[in-house]
């Protein structure tokens, strides 16, 4: 097959495939019934991640939302400190108005609610590292996971107890990433944090989430591996630990995407007695040719060959994407394309419309195995 380049850039041979291929899933609109309602007929939770000052400032968001969700989770609101007001303004207060306002919307549309996250080692405020030791650690842990959790004890579907904790470039002789949690109070702060989550709200799903475990690559070999390696040392000391979130941010020019290494990966997860969900789904387009077509095409592909694998996992019980529409993506400000072009990530695109990737994750959501 000779080279195809599409505005200066060469397509690899699996993405002209994608293009190529006629009978392509998601060219074709399956019609109007929504992703939480396909989802729905497998028993199988849909929603995303939101930003919650637009609730009230663009209508049709909200809108697409309550249309095509039925659980969220707040980008911003329940972390440590995010923009606009912070959960954690000083080491003795907390502020749930932003926090408040994603719960309020979602449980007023009968949506589940996700909580994300209570330990990470990024969105820290301004005082952490000023204040934080390996004397008080501990305490400022338990004091932050009993006064969050225990504020919306028993209304939670699930908590990201622990978020990205697995980097084995840093060295670790389990893998753990270096991170003040684990300088301070050692490699059990992930046992003690989802102890602490239980005991705060016995009904909630405990989760730990990572990215960086779907593709044919070293770097995402060694993190299965490791974050293996985690799950097995937390489920053998009895951790109360219910879930493996896999954020899934994927990337539409990587083509190292093998079916059989994710299945058997999920498999080793579900062997292990978790759940899966997929809690951050996007495509990054950063690297695609500019011809907006191409691009919807091959990001559409994309999320038709994971959602594949994933949903014939029966342990997976909900598809979260990290955004519904383009316009509202952490990749605009993260990882913008070089062009200048808007990046097209998501279900959506930046007026609301369905794309062809929307198509792909209904066809999945369609020929899913019921669980
Ligand atoms: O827009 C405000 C700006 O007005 C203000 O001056 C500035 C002051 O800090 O903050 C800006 O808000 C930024 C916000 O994104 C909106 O762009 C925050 O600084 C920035 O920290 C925030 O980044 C978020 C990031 O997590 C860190 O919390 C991203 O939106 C969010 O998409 C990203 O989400 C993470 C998940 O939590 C974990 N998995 C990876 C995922 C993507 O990085």
């Amino acid at each position: 097959m000779g080279a195809v380049i599409i505005g200066k850039k060469e397509l690899k041979r699996q993405q002209i495939l994608a293009l190529d291929d006629p009978h392509c899933e998601c060219i074709k609109y399956p019609g109007d019934k929504s992703l939480k309602e396909r989802a729905a007929k497998k028993k199988i939770l849909f929603g995303t991640a939101i930003r919650h000052p637009l609730l009230s400032t663009d209508k049709e968001y909200a809108r697409s939302l309550i249309e095509e969700c039925s659980i969220l989770v707040s980008e911003w609101g329940f972390k440590w400190h995010v923009y606009p007001k912070p959960l954690r303004p000083t080491p003795q207060s907390f502020d749930f108005a932003a926090a408040d306002v994603m719960y309020n919307f979602a449980r007023s549309h009968g949506m589940k609610v996700r909580g994300h996250t209570l330990v990470w080692y990024m969105s820290l405020p301004p005082w952490f590292e000023k204040t934080v030791n390996r004397q008080n650690a501990k305490d400022i842990l338990e004091k932050h996971i009993n006064t969050v959790v225990g504020r919306y004890r028993g209304k939670m579907h699930s908590w990201d107890v622990v978020n990205e904790a697995i980097e084995p470039r840093d060295g670790h002789p389990n893998g753990l990433r270096k991170t003040p949690w684990l300088e301070f109070i050692g490699e059990d702060y992930i046992d003690l944090a989802f102890r602490l989550a239980h005991k705060a709200d016995p009904e909630a799903m405990l989760v730990y989430n990572d990215y960086g475990l779907v593709y044919d690559r070293p770097q995402d070999e060694a993190k299965r591996h490791a974050v293996i390696k985690l799950l097995k040392r937390l489920k053998s000391q009895g951790t109360p630990i219910h879930a493996l979130g896999l954020q899934a941010h994927l990337d539409g020019s990587e083509t190292r995407f093998n079916h059989q290494i994710l299945k058997d990966f999920l498999a080793q997860v579900a062997n292990l007695g978790l759940k899966i969900m997929v809690t951050e789904l996007d495509v990054t387009d950063k690297d695609l040719p500019l011809d907006i077509k191409v691009r919807d095409r091959i990001v559409a592909k994309a999320y038709s060959n994971y959602l594949k694998v994933v949903l014939e996992e029966p342990a997976v019980i909900a598809i979260l994407t990290w955004g519904l529409n383009d316009k509202h993506s952490w990749l605009n400000e993260f990882q913008p394309r070089k062009d200048g072009a808007s990046v097209r990530p998501l279900p959506l695109d930046a007026g609301g419309k369905r794309k062809f990737a929307w198509n792909a994750m209904a066809r999945a959501f369609d020929t899913a195995p019921s669980r």
